[in-house]
């Protein structure tokens, strides 16, 4: 039976990938730092809830520990936790919010990925997918600290993918648009009046899964309302040569 992970599993985008794995018929673990929101998602689902706060590394490796203890391996780690909102470069800058922007977002996927690794590897191979977001792959003028995250996620997603591939595991980015979560939340009337699409969860939830189980690694997937799940083509770049 295929066992997966699912951090920032206790709401919006992660608690429905759980559900949706669960529903396949998978053993789904949920880590998040929402204790009361993550056991109530994972009593719903039969699965299980780990507390844990993915910044720091510890939390990483326990989470992955008790999902194959409780499972007896590994085979789809979705790291999903995120977090926004560090103001810009001017008098709105918020220097802890902006660590804490990076500590999530960036700590939390690099130090995942080094977590789920071995266990992945151990069950012969398996899949990791991350949640960037458009705002990865071009610029937010709105939350530039936020921008800045997910890039350098699709960066990781993309430098790691082919150590990765050694062990027979594949690591992708999803980068959704707008999605209809308590994130969204404060944004969402300004966005339906300038008539963008919002997702919905479960709609990301199934680009992730296709993603998670297709079989490509090292790609940045955008994630649009009423659109199949698309990689990115970033420009090849040719080295200069010596002269
Ligand atoms: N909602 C959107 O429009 C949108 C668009 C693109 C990308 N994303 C990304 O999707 C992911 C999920 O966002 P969402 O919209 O479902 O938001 P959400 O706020 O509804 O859910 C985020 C979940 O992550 C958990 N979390 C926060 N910090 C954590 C930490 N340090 N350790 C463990 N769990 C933590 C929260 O408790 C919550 O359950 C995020 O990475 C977000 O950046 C969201």
């Amino acid at each position: 039976m295929t066992g997966v992970l699912v951090t920032g599993g206790a709401g919006g985008i992660g608690a429905a990938v759980a559900r949706r794995f669960a529903r396949a018929g998978a053993r789904v673990a949920i880590a998040d730092v929402d204790e009361s929101a993550g056991r109530a998602v994972a009593a719903e689902i039969g699965g299980l809830f780990v507390p844990a706060d993915v910044s720091r590394e510890q939390d990483n490796h326990s989470m992955v520990e008790a999902a194959v203890s409780a499972f007896g391996g590994l085979d789809i780690v979705h790291l999903n936790a995120g977090v926004g909102g560090a103001g810009g470069a001017g008098d709105d800058f918020d220097i802890d919010r902006y660590r804490r922007v990076i500590a999530v977002n960036i700590d939390g996927t690099m130090f995942g990925i080094r977590a789920a690794l071995p266990a992945l590897t151990s069950s012969g191979g398996g899949a990791i997918v991350v949640t960037s977001s458009l705002a990865g792959i071009s610029p937010n003028p709105f939350d530039p600290v936020y921008s800045a995250s997910k890039h350098a996620i699709v960066g990781l997603v993309r430098s790691l993918a082919p150590a990765c591939s050694a062990s027979g595991v594949t690591l992708n980015a999803a980068c959704p648009g707008f999605v209809n979560t308590p994130m969204l939340a404060s944004l969402r009337d300004v966005i339906l009046e300038h008539h963008l699409a919002i997702a919905e969860p479960d709609e990301v939830a199934e680009a992730v899964e296709s993603i998670a189980r297709g079989g490509e690694t090292g790609n940045a997937w955008m994630v649009q309302a009423g659109l199949p799940p698309a990689p990115v083509t970033f420009p090849t770049v040719e080295l200069s040569r010596a002269r």
